[in-house]
């Protein structure tokens, strides 16, 4: 299995790859900048791709989803780790914390989050029952656990549309309605990926506690300060996980339902 790792947001540092050659993917829906590299232990390829473009210079809402997924599938990725700075809705999830969503609830609004337009090719309706690979998942808790770094398993992750913060009343009603963490990418992403038949998965920062639950109002700086604090977990997670990623999964992302 090919895998790629994308980078959120306090995620750019591609040293952890050895012979980088960058590559930029002409698809469909525009051009998409890619790093291939290599890891010791491992023999097909690693990319790395950032998902806010150089020098974080694409908010969330105006990423290329679709060019940014056409172009790792292109490559031969099969399986993608992505980061994610994340708000907590959850009191148990303190800024720091790591966790491995398994669910999301939508609430973007603008955004192109689907490769099937009708036409010639008909109508596809995608199965999400399962939008976050199990088997990813596994592997990413138990290197977390192994390492001794605190990890939440399962959770629901809520989609807004941003770049604003969310009100104290929207994560009132996120909260009511089962939400654990709040962020800006993670859907169309996750949804693009099962379009793809691809294992998809992301590892959450929380950054900080949401609008309302936390006492102060939410600057970007306090999400690059905290992420910048715990990046080294999120590493060490990723990279030790790495060539347990590359095997074969009991999973049925491959074959997934349209
Ligand atoms: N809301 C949305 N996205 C975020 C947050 C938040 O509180 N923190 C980090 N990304």
């Amino acid at each position: 299995m090919v895998v790629a790792v994308i980078g959120g947001t306090g995620v750019y540092d591609s040293k952890w790859l050895d012979a980088v050659e960058e590559k930029t993917v002409d698809t469909p829906y525009g051009k998409a900048l890619i790093l291939e590299g290599r890891r010791p232990g491992i023999d097909s390829p690693v990319y790395f791709m950032n998902r806010h473009g150089l020098n974080h210079s694409v908010p969330p809402h105006l990423v290329n989803y679709r060019a940014n997924l056409f172009a790792l599938r292109s490559l031969g990725v099969d399986r993608i780790v992505a980061t994610t700075a994340v708000g907590s809705l959850n009191p148990e999830y303190g800024p720091g914390s790591i966790v491995l969503v398994d669910q999301f609830l939508d609430f973007t609004k603008a955004r192109a989050h689907t490769f099937h337009q009708g036409g010639p090719t008909g109508v596809v309706h995608t199965d999400m029952t399962e939008p976050y690979c199990p088997d990813m998942r596994r592997i990413l808790a138990e290197v977390a656990r192994n390492q001794g770094i605190s990890c939440f398993t399962g959770g629901v992750y809520v989609a807004t549309e941003g770049p604003r913060f969310e009100t104290p009343a929207e994560i009132r009603a996120f909260r009511m309605l089962g939400g654990d963490v709040v962020g800006m990418t993670g859907v169309p992403e996750v949804v693009l990926a099962r379009e793809l038949d691809l294992c998809y998965t992301t590892v959450s920062l929380v950054t900080n506690f949401a609008a309302g639950l936390s006492q102060s109002p939410l600057t970007h700086q306090e999400v690059l300060e905290v992420m910048a604090n715990n990046v080294a977990h999120l590493r060490s997670i990723l990279l030790e996980a790495l060539p347990s990623l590359t095997k074969t999964g009991d999973c049925h992302c491959h074959n997934s339902q349209h």
